[in-house]
């Protein structure tokens, strides 16, 4: 066998290994779920979110290509687990901003960046 069909052979057996998973983006958390939790939080009053409905709202900056940030509401590096942090509890790392605390579970807070930083279009 040539060495190119040895390699052309390995790289099928490595795709067919992924096949069904989601792509690796080395985030945690579930994505579907996030966005319901978004809806369910009514973050969309404040914030537009690509893949939910709801009213022309600019309070909020759109919620869009999120992952392209590099700081969060212009304070805090742009991580999952500081989107996490700043989702619960905004006003801890910027007391004077209008986004108020929304009582967000850990769990939701950590679905809703899943969603946010890699939204299904
Ligand atoms: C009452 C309006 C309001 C609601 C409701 C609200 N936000 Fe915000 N949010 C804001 C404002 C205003 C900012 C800008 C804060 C700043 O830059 O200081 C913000 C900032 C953010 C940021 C940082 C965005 C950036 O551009 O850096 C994220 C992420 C965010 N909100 C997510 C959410 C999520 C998730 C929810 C629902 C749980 C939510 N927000 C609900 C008003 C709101």
């Amino acid at each position: 066998m040539s060495a190119r069909l040895l390699i052309g052979g390995l790289a099928l057996a490595l795709l067919a290994g992924c096949e069904g998973r989601p792509a690796p983006t080395g985030l945690q958390g579930d994505p579907a779920r996030g966005r319901i939790a978004l809806a369910q939080h009514a973050c969309r009053a404040c914030h537009m979110i690509p893949g939910l409905t709801g009213p022309e709202s600019y309070v909020g900056r759109p919620l869009v290509d999120l992952a392209e940030r590099r700081f969060i509401a212009g304070k805090l590096p742009n991580t999952q687990a500081n989107l996490v942090r700043w989702i619960r509890d905004p006003k801890s790392i910027d007391p004077h901003t209008a986004m108020p605390a929304m009582g967000v579970s850990e769990r939701d807070a950590l679905d809703m960046t899943a969603w946010l930083l890699a939204p299904e279009q």
